[in-house]
């Protein structure tokens, strides 16, 4: 089930029963010449929907904006501070624990987000900690590339040129969504350069078309099937296993 889809009434029949809650959590950031801008946000609710549609958890709305200030040099991009991240979490997480949700479970879908979100967690029990009191919630960190037998399953798919972003594996579970909206380029060098990621001029001058190490024209819908597949049913059991912690 759907948060932005179902009625308050639902929600609490939902609540009377099960207090978890699923948030997709990614990125608006370039993605190379072939990827969508929304790529990280797309993963993981694509993934968390399937999960939804499959086991009925509620899957809350995206929190489709973070932390891209490194992608600023290339237009669509939309970045948070982490101050702003911050202070937006705690709202999220606030409105959440206020009607009961207990176990927040956030399948995100962009690296650079990682710092961020934990810090939001640890803002979000500090008040308790310092009342000496238990937080009557948990919250937990999950990237969907993470997720049980996913990287393997990139391994396979993309043997050579994964890559670290935009990668084959990612841009193919946005293909797999929205299949009319793949682009076909050609790419030069075909498999792109790494190294360190700084401010946003120092990355578009080491990373010229905004891959990291990938080869993302590898991507195809067959492989984000056969990934969303592997990502759904081991998010379902993963969520499953941290609802269930303290039940
Ligand atoms: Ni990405």
């Amino acid at each position: 089930m759907q948060l932005s889809t179902a009625t308050w009434q639902e929600v609490e029949a939902y609540l009377k029963h099960a207090r978890g809650l699923i948030i997709p959590i990614g990125s608006h950031e370039q993605h190379g010449p072939n990827g969508h801008l929304g790529t990280d946000a797309i993963c993981p609710e694509v993934i968390a929907a399937e999960a939804g549609l499959e086991d009925g958890i509620l899957i809350a709305p995206t929190f489709n904006v973070g932390q891209a200030q490194h992608h600023m040099g290339f237009p669509g991009t939309i970045t948070l501070r982490p101050s702003t991240m911050l202070a937006a979490l705690q709202d999220w997480i606030s409105s959440f624990t206020r009607h009961g949700f207990t176990r927040l479970y956030f399948l995100n879908g962009h690296g650079g987000n990682v710092a961020t979100i934990q810090a939001a967690f640890s803002e979000a029990y500090a008040p308790w900690s310092l009342k000496g009191e238990a937080a009557p919630f948990a919250c937990t960190l999950q990237n969907w590339w993470e997720l049980r037998g996913v990287a393997d399953l990139c391994k396979r798919l993309f043997p050579v040129g994964d890559g670290s972003h935009a990668t084959a594996s990612e841009v193919s579970v946005t293909y797999y969504k929205y299949p009319d909206f793949q682009k076909r380029v050609d790419m030069s060098p075909k498999i792109a350069p790494t190294g360190p990621i700084r401010d946003a001029a120092d990355y578009r001058r080491r990373f010229p078309d905004g891959r990291i190490g990938s080869d993302p024209s590898q991507a195809s819908v067959e492989a984000g099937a056969e990934l969303v597949a592997a990502a759904k049913a081991a998010l379902i059991a993963d969520a499953r296993r941290f609802f269930g912690e303290n039940d």
